[in-house]
């Protein structure tokens, strides 16, 4: 199987997390969200206890919170001794419902409005990790006015390309996020933001991508932003507490993609990165990491039920699941190839090539094509592999179509952690 937590049941169903999937989609219906809560857990133990040991004791692995954002997934980061990164309003919503205490929160985006500021000042968030002049000029006002200083760290771009897909790329020069080291523009935003009253200025902050596959993007990463950090400190005497490497490292969706272990990564670039520190006379910062994939897309698997099964004569055939595009939108968005077996018939040869169909009136909404199954038959259980990241994170209300719940399996026991949208929730604020 593609990752340890699946497995085959003697009565040849899929199992996560030594559960039954079958078994669940008859309790809970189709489509379904299924999230393997033990994973979770050892993953971001994993990150705590690598980053103390290769980086230093202060060292913080920040949940990425976009790549799947409900109560349950905060209560569970708190648990695990986690801080948080969030994007948006709506996430520091939900990780604040949630518990998240307010000083474990990071607050990323490219554009914050001034009503996104006032709103995480007001609850006490920890840090901002500022894009540009202007919102730093934002927070400095709200922050005089509120009598108080607030903690920052500012978004640089290294200029780094790590070769993934073009959605993800954001350590290049030209991205839209940061400011860029190659254009002197990250020391310009740096001399203005110490400028600042009302501003404490913990640090720098990157981030060059997602699904990266080895050490090397991060450890490059790593060397140009201490280069920055150390000619700050040559010229201006600054030297920064915190150095934010941000997310990205690498998942397995197909048995194609290659393994990237998390342990391994993270003693690499804790090696480098003592080596720079030795050779420059820099302090050790403090390392923080900002993992969403790595910790929450293996833990995922989605149940569909097959609803046809249509041979185009000659060409291809489909085979058209209850959910799509509106549950993964990530095929239709980048081409991303998933991983899909028939739950029910789990042991059965994989020979029939076709194409998954969602329910919406688009063409282009498939989960996958060639994918490899036993020939499906109406009401199997189709189930879809990897899918705890940019899943429900993504999903949307395309074609009137309801959300889906997620139930969350720790040790085999499962409890529902999102109910199912019904239409009255999906209507609440129509008038
Ligand atoms: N930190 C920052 C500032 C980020 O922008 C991201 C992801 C992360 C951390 C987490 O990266 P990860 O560890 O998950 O690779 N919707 C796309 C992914 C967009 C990622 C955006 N930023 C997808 O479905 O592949």
């Amino acid at each position: 199987m593609l990752h340890s937590n699946l497995s085959v049941n003697e009565k040849g169903h899929l199992t996560l997390c030594h559960a039954d999937t079958v078994a669940l989609a008859k309790k809970y219906g189709t489509p379904l969200y299924l999230l393997d809560e033990t994973r979770v857990r050892e993953k971001c133990r994993t990150y705590n206890r690598a980053m103390k040991q290769y980086f230093s004791e202060t060292a913080r692995p920040l949940y990425a919170s976009k790549a799947l954002s409900f109560k349950g997934i905060y209560r569970l980061a708190k648990e695990e001794h986690m801080a948080v990164d969030v994007v948006s309003p709506g996430e520091l919503y939900i990780a604040l419902a949630a518990g998240m205490p307010p000083e474990d929160i990071y607050f990323h985006g490219n554009a914050k409005t001034v009503a996104d500021i006032r709103y995480a000042m007001d609850a006490g968030i920890g840090y901002f990790v500022a894009d540009n002049m202007v919102e730093l000029d934002r927070i400095s006002a709200y922050a005089k006015e509120k009598q108080m200083t607030q903690k920052v760290l500012l978004r640089i771009t290294p200029g780094i390309d790590p070769h993934t897909f073009d959605a993800v790329n954001t350590g290049k020069v030209d991205s839209k996020f940061g400011s860029a080291i190659a254009t002197g523009q990250a020391e310009e935003i740096f001399r203005y933001a110490s400028s600042l009253d009302h501003i404490q200025l913990c640090g720098f902050h990157c981030h060059i991508g997602s699904q990266i596959f080895d050490e090397k993007p991060f450890c490059d990463a790593a060397d140009l932003m201490l280069t920055f950090m150390v000619s700050l400190r040559d010229k201006y005497g600054y030297v920064a507490e915190t150095l934010n490497l941000g997310g990205g490292i690498g998942v397995r969706y197909t048995e194609q993609d290659p393994y990237i272990d998390i342990e391994d990564t993270l003693r690499l670039v804790g090696t480098h990165l003592h080596k720079i520190c030795d050779e420059t006379g820099y302090p050790m910062p403090q390392i923080l990491m900002e993992p969403g994939r790595s910790l929450v897309a293996d833990a995922g698997v989605t149940l569909y039920e097959v609803q046809n099964v249509k041979t185009i004569t000659g060409y291809k055939s489909y085979a058209a699941i209850d959910g799509g595009m509106t549950d993964n939108p990530r095929y239709a968005l980048y081409q991303s190839k998933y991983t899909a077996l028939l739950a029910n018939r789990a042991n059965e040869e994989a020979d029939f090539s076709c194409t998954v169909a969602g329910r919406c009136c688009e063409s282009g909404d498939l989960i996958g094509e060639n994918m490899l199954l036993p020939k499906p038959a109406v009401g199997d259980i189709l189930a879809i592999l990897v899918t705890g990241a940019y899943n429900y994170a993504m999903a949307s209300n395309y074609n009137c179509l309801t959300k889906l719940p997620i139930v969350m399996i720790a040790d085999g026991i499962d409890t529902l952690a999102v109910r199912r949208e019904t239409y009255a929730d999906m209507t609440a604020c129509q008038l």
